[in-house]
């Protein structure tokens, strides 16, 4: 089966025949799919979309959606099909040790990302377990632990607070790691049976909900509230860029992970139509999610909150608790349909970055899965329990300058989409977006054409530079990122140096950490991956 063995592989191949394979297409659209539908879909969209002005906000997304998100997704995948290498193996086929730099650092940044994605799945969990009873109180507990007094905070934030003063989110973290690492233990076998499970659970609730929120009384304006456009806000150049990062995050873009995946397919697979079946699966849920959580709001007039975070722990569980009947089983059922969605994701990126050190320095799989689970443990514990930045909790409590929000902001909104553009400009510019086309077009029932080509080529990397190049001018307006915080003094900590040291260490960290693994000699049977040991492009 090996056919770069006996000589008909085309050039590119780089993958070998012990590589993994999905077992059938439908666990490819399962992994994909539940690698896109996460926390994302489930809460940040509708955050979003109410801080970016309602249904204004439908224009920047579709449109991001349509001349982005797609177009990418198929880079992403199409990478993977063409090479059958993880993304910085790819990348270093087309761009030698440039291409590999993006990539590890793509791979890094993502890390990060994973790290406090875990954090808010632990709160998750740990919330999950108070949804069976005290988080439907009448009246809210005392927080101790951040000198709050009994009812004078909502009961699920009260909740909340005391639940991330105990160890529940250090536990939390580990049971979270652990099944990260027992479900891609064996690769796509085992990811397959996680995903088989998961999402159709995911999509069964959803259809639940949003069955439950509509036939609430009034439930139906809320779906209104979500598509009554606010133009003015569309003269925002922050709304647009919301919107790219919002597509780049809901479709795991600009995570290496699309790239992997991929390279588990057949070498037949119509990436075009994987790319559109894909994120089609994704914004359906995304905006199920969206009208269900909407509705069940405005049932209960409960403001949503702008705060992706504030909107999944204080301000659902609060519409939930207002449920004529079944409100524990909603409760519960809620936290743990996110788990799922959540870990679909997480793995997804654990997958992409064992499946890249397996490919270039032929790591044991279980060794790999077991260190990064060990570090992803350690940073994750750092972003979800407050006593890491203070141990005597005496700071407010408000969640305005955690360490997960200047990481987010860095990681999130800069991270994915200069990782897209550097992709771009290595697959349009450097291998050629018509070649590149061409590949693709062999086993796709979507032709590629010129738009596509154009679009690779000069459209996309100016949208999305534009898109950087005005974060940075609001970044240099205003002052680094949490540098001009109202909330000073967080935890003990002085904001300001805690901002800037929290951007250093992703600028730096993120930048030495790739370096060392593109540096790093490859070893094992993939040191051939190198264009300059004599595989021609
Ligand atoms: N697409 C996911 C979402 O919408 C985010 C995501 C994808 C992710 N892959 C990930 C997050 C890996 C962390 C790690 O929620």
């Amino acid at each position: 089966m090996n056919e770069s063995q006996n000589g008909t592989a085309p050039i590119e191949a780089g993958g070998d025949a012990d590589r993994p394979q999905w077992g059938s297409k439908l666990a490819f659209i399962l992994a994909a799919s539940g690698s896109a539908i996460g926390l994302g879909n489930i809460v940040f969209f509708g955050a979003n979309a109410y801080k970016y002005g309602g249904g204004a906000f439908y224009l920047p997304y579709l449109l991001a959606l349509f001349l982005v998100g797609i177009p990418v997704m198929a880079v992403e995948f199409g990478l993977g099909h063409v090479f059958r290498l993880s993304f910085p193996m790819a990348l270093k086929r087309v761009a030698g040790m440039a291409g590999e730099f993006l990539g590890w650092w793509t791979l890094v940044n993502a890390g990060i990302i994973t790290m406090y994605y875990v954090a808010i799945l632990s709160w998750v969990l740990g919330m999950m377990v108070y949804a069976f009873n005290a988080l439907w109180a009448p009246v809210s507990p005392a927080v101790p632990a951040f000198g709050m007094a009994a009812g004078a905070l909502s009961t699920p934030m009260a909740v909340f607070f005391h639940m991330i003063s105990t160890w529940t989110p250090v536990f939390a973290v580990v049971v979270v790691w652990f099944l990260n690492a027992y479900f891609t233990w064996y690769g796509t076998k085992s990811i397959e049976k996680a995903v088989q499970v998961f999402v159709p659970t995911m999509w069964a609730f959803m259809l639940i909900m949003i069955v439950r929120g509509l036939t609430l009384p009034d439930g139906n304006h809320g779906v209104a509230l979500l598509f009554t456009p606010q133009w003015e806000i569309l003269m925002e150049g922050e709304v647009w860029k919301g919107a790219m990062s919002q597509i780049f995050f809901t479709l795991s873009l600009g995570f290496g992970i699309m790239t992997a995946y991929a390279s588990y397919l057949p070498e037949d697979s119509d990436q075009m139509g994987n790319a559109v079946a894909t994120s089609a699966m994704n914004c359906m849920f995304e905006w199920i999610a969206g009208v269900a959580i909407f509705s069940i709001l405005f049932a209960y007039s409960i403001v949503p909150k702008a705060s992706t975070l504030a909107m999944t722990f204080f301000v659902l569980p609060q519409g939930i608790a207002q449920f004529p009947a079944a409100v524990t089983f909603f409760g519960v059922a809620f936290f743990v349909v996110r788990l799922m969605a959540g870990l679909t994701s997480s793995i997804s990126l654990v997958e992409s970055l064992v499946s890249a050190l397996i490919d270039k320095f032929h790591l044991p799989r279980f060794g790999a899965i077991v260190t990064f689970s060990a570090v992803g443990t350690l940073g994750s514990i750092a972003f979800s329990w407050p006593r890491v930045v203070d141990p005597t909790l005496d700071g407010n409590g408000t969640l305005g300058l955690t360490l997960l929000d200047l990481f987010d902001h860095w990681a999130f909104s800069y991270g994915l989409i200069m990782s897209g553009l550097g992709t771009l400009l290595i697959v349009a510019w450097k291998y050629g977006a018509e070649r590149f086309a061409e590949q693709l077009n062999k086993t796709s029932r979507f032709t590629l054409g010129k738009g596509f080509c154009f679009n690779i080529r000069y459209i996309i990397p100016c949208v999305l530079a534009a898109i950087l190049g005005l974060g940075v001018t609001n970044e240099l307006k205003d002052g680094i990122y949490g540098s001009t915080f109202p909330v000073q003094n967080f935890m003990g900590f002085d904001g300001a140096s805690l901002a800037t040291a929290c951007f250093a260490v992703w600028a730096i960290g993120s930048v030495v950490l790739a370096g060392v693994f593109t540096f790093l000699p490859a070893r094992g049977k993939h040191a051939d991956g190198d264009p300059e040991q004599g595989d021609p492009l």
